[in-house]
């Protein structure tokens, strides 16, 4: 499968790269950048002039539309290198679909697939050395757009940047994670933009997690907005429970993002015969559950992180605790998704999308 086109892009070359400042042993979570940026914009209608070039500020009027409406979706991906130094993504034509539905909701133009896989793939031949080998090693991407049309008029902006950044990650440990079920306050409700990944979604959700981690948690599982009585997901991870051996998450709608590791562990779960019921779970029937010793699993699934297993739970100032395994469902889906990003195993699914 080839997804580029020629769509010609500019490349203006850095003059030295500055990667030898960065300690790839010790990188902290999207804090450092590579040397490139891809940069498109959309004026009179069209996306025109594509083009990679070093990263760095940008120049942008205050009077921005993105600064007063906050007209803005990104996307989260990541690209790995196996053993033979081949470079690989994972199901990027889902990113690709998903930002443009983002966009759609936020009134901003669709961005073509063309210039999107051709900077795309152009930038990670250029930042190449920046992905090192080894599990765990990644490249993660931030592709987004932004409203850039000056003028505090409350409408859609006429102009637009999409652009593209690369942050080599590690391995990204959550150790125990305690999560706090929503009683208060909401992530999204129906009707509203809690399907797209818009920039605002995820502003809204700091103060209540800040009140979440002030009690020793480290994220909110948010309910549905009109009852909260059914758990939907976490701060960027789709959420999955395991009572006895089935599994349990919320159906797509939306208040939920689509996420691409929740369908992928839905689909590894179908082939090997488990049983999953994409349906609403009430809150009282997983605390049932945990009390009566049938919830096994909690887990999060998300680019960032794979699936991270949740330890434990509060609803109502009780914590419940999640048994530990290091042999569950969390285990054996994030050993296998991995060992096919990294092109370890064979991938029947053809997920893995070779960057040439
Ligand atoms: C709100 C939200 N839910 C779920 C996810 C997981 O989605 P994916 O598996 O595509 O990374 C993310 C991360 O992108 C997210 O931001």
């Amino acid at each position: 499968m080839n997804l580029k086109t020629q769509a010609s892009v500019t490349v203006n070359k850095i003059e030295t790269s500055r990667i030898n400042e960065v300690d790839f042993n010790n990188l902290s979570f999207g804090d450092e950048f590579t040397d490139y940026m891809f940069e498109c914009d959309y004026r009179a209608g069209t996306w025109s002039n594509p083009t990679i070039k070093p990263f760095g500020p940008l120049s942008i009027s205050p009077a921005a539309k993105v600064f007063h409406y906050g007209q803005a979706v990104f996307e989260g991906m990541k690209a790995y290198k196996d053993v033979d130094g081949k470079i690989w993504l994972f199901r990027p034509e889902d990113n690709f679909n998903r930002i443009n539905h983002s966009s759609k909701r936020l009134a901003i133009p669709a961005f073509p697939k063309n210039f999107f896989f051709e900077g795309l793939e152009t930038m990670l031949k250029l930042d190449s050395d920046w992905i090192k080998p080894g599990m765990g090693n990644s490249l993660y991407i931030r592709p987004f757009v932004i409203a850039t049309q000056c003028g505090v008029s409350a409408s859609p902006s006429d102009e637009y940047k999409f652009m593209i950044l690369f942050s080599p990650a590690q391995a990204y440990y959550t150790g125990d994670v305690k999560v706090v079920i929503a009683e208060h306050f909401s992530r999204s409700a129906d009707g509203g933009v809690g399907a797209a990944k818009a920039a605002g979604n995820y502003a809204a959700q700091f103060y209540p997690t800040n009140l979440a981690k002030e009690k020793g948690f480290h994220q909110v599982i948010w309910t549905d907005s009109n009852e909260h009585n059914y758990l939907e997901e976490a701060g960027t991870m789709n959420v999955f429970f395991r009572v006895n051996d089935t599994l349990l998450t919320a159906p797509i709608s939306d208040r939920i993002l689509d996420g691409i590791t929740r369908r992928s562990v839905i689909a590894l779960a179908k082939r090997d015969g488990i049983k999953v019921e994409e349906r609403r779970v009430s809150i009282s029937e997983i605390t049932e559950a945990s009390i009566n010793g049938t919830l096994k699993e909690i887990f999060g699934t998300g680019t960032a992180a794979v699936i991270s297993p949740v330890s434990d739970f509060s609803y109502k100032e009780q914590v419940y605790h999640l048994p530990k395994s290091t042999e569950g469902f969390a285990t054996r889906f994030k050993k296998e998704l991995t060992e096919i990003q990294y092109n370890q195993i064979e991938d029947t699914f053809g997920w893995r999308y070779l960057v040439e």
